[in-house]
């Protein structure tokens, strides 16, 4: 898509001491990497290493570093972005640290992003502005260059304007939301609450799904975001033979699995729990029954991480040493490094049940992931009802996970499913989101930034060259 301009916290890649480059963690960047082509530009940040490396080509996408210095990754990164917004807009997890120097280095590195993006983007372009990171951007993008169109989306949930109105800057978040045309939630639940705080916070005038914070339109909207299918689906029936082999070599009668990055919104402790409570209580067998969890550490510097990760291992070593097995290997597999995705693969073929317990998540890519992993339809999805993708899929078991005989029950009855029925819960399940896979989202999303901007000033058509940049996506696209 011409004109294309991506701005996220991270690029794609981060650039290792060596010059390596290696694959950013996290949902978001996987699925925007699934949709960028050729020809789009991405604004973020290259990792501790980056430094001040100017922009270069990577994969057909022309990459602009941003660089952050120690003190802005510990005050806009670590502290505003992940110890403010991150706990606040998933429900405060975690105490909420409302540090003053914080927010004075989140709205510096705000403008650092703005001035980078109008420095890039073509005349009458087309900027897409992703997540909690960098909530200011679209007013002051807009403030410099208003010929460009400018799409927020956000990855995780927004919270309940009670909770929001906590925040001592919460007026300038949401006008700097409010330079955007279009904002993406991933549920209708995070929109409405937008459009709430809006409404009350900044007198935003509310008619229907259309906000007028100013003197523009700006239009609020759920887009769930999804995966590449048909990748994932490929990858599934890749694993198979190494999925066999991690049956044999867990000598399983059953596996159950969850893959997180290692965060205390993911839920992990509690679904350890209630595999722990089931060993105990001889409901499943300790020889036999294995639980795999992939914990990705992330975001290490930060406190609650810390105190997170402490919390799972002292509960895996809690669980083992508990339930002895005679040959010698554990119940609790704990796996602490991030593994490719020919890796996750065989780990979603291998498993009786994929759980999914988040607290709270905008929508965990994870879980559906592991619906297209499953072309067998074998294997059943338990799934938060906390989680954004509980409402597409609908075929998982879904759980309270405040609620460890609710998480209990759900993996008895996983394992005790006869195979029609995970068959025909997984083919509910693989429909929706063959149908409303990753290009579909950024279709719609972008379809709509057009025709919103279009109505507001009978702007020129982006619709061909939108369209052009998702086909040249499904033809093969980006390596
Ligand atoms: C979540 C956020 C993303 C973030 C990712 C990884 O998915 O919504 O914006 O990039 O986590 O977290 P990190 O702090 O490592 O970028």
């Amino acid at each position: 898509m011409s004109g294309l301009v991506v701005a996220a916290n991270r690029l794609p890649i981060e650039i290792g001491p060596d010059g390596t480059r290696t694959p950013s963690p996290g949902g978001l960047t996987s699925a925007l990497s699934s949709v960028t082509v050729e020809g789009t530009q991405w604004v973020g940040w290259g990792g501790p290493e980056s430094g001040r490396q100017s922009a270069f080509e990577c994969g057909g996408l022309r990459l602009h570093p941003v660089s952050l210095s120690t003190d802005d990754i510990e005050r806009y990164y670590q502290g505003f972005s992940n110890s403010i917004l991150w706990p606040l807009f998933h429900g405060r997890l975690r105490p909420v640290e409302l540090d003053r120097a914080w927010w004075r280095s989140y709205r510096l590195v705000n403008k650092r992003f703005a001035r980078a993006v109008t420095r890039v983007a073509p005349l009458g372009g087309t900027v897409w502005v992703h997540d909690y990171h960098l909530l200011l951007v679209p007013a002051l993008i807009r403030a410099e260059r208003p010929d460009l169109r400018i799409g927020l989306f956000l990855h995780v949930p927004f919270p309940n304007v009670q909770l929001f109105s906590m925040l001592p800057w919460r007026d300038a978040v949401i006008k700097g939301m409010l330079g955007a045309d279009l904002i993406g939630f991933q549920v209708a639940d995070d929109q409405a609450n937008f459009v709430a705080a809006a409404g009350r916070l900044v007198d935003a005038q509310v008619p229907g799904r259309t906000l007028f914070g100013g003197p523009h339109r700006v239009e609020a909207d759920s887009f769930p975001i999804s995966i590449d299918f048909a990748h994932w689906d490929s990858l599934g029936d890749s694993a198979k033979a190494q999925a066999r082999d991690h049956r044999r070599e867990l000598a399983a009668g059953c596996v159950f699995l969850g893959i997180d990055r290692l965060d205390y919104t993911k839920g992990i402790s509690q679904r350890l729990q209630a595999f722990g409570e089931l060993l105990d209580e001889g409901r499943v067998d300790t020889e036999t029954c294995s639980f795999v969890q992939v914990a990705v550490p992330s975001r290490s510097d930060v406190p609650a991480y810390q105190d997170e990760r402490s919390e799972v291992e002292a509960l895996v070593a809690k669980i083992n040493a508990g339930h002895p097995r005679k040959n010698g290997t554990v119940p609790v597999i704990h796996i602490e490094t991030s593994l490719d995705e020919a890796e996750m693969a065989a780990w979603y073929r291998a498993a009786d049940a994929l759980v999914v317990t988040s607290l709270a998540d905008g929508m965990n890519l994870v879980a559906k992931e592991f619906v297209a992993a499953r072309a067998d339809l074998g294997g059943s999805l338990i799934l938060s009802e906390f989680a954004g993708a509980a409402q597409d899929l609908e075929g998982a078991l879904i759980v309270n996970p405040y609620d460890i005989e609710a998480i209990k029950d759900a993996l008895m009855a996983a394992l005790e499913m006869p195979a029609a029925e995970q068959a025909s819960r997984l083919e509910t399940m693989r429909a929706a989101v063959r149908s409303n896979d990753v290009h579909r989202w950024a279709r719609i999303f972008i379809d709509r930034l057009e025709s919103s901007t279009r109505a507001q000033a009978g702007g020129t058509s982006l619709r061909s060259s939108c369209r052009g940049f998702i086909r040249s996506k499904q033809a093969g696209g980006l390596s």
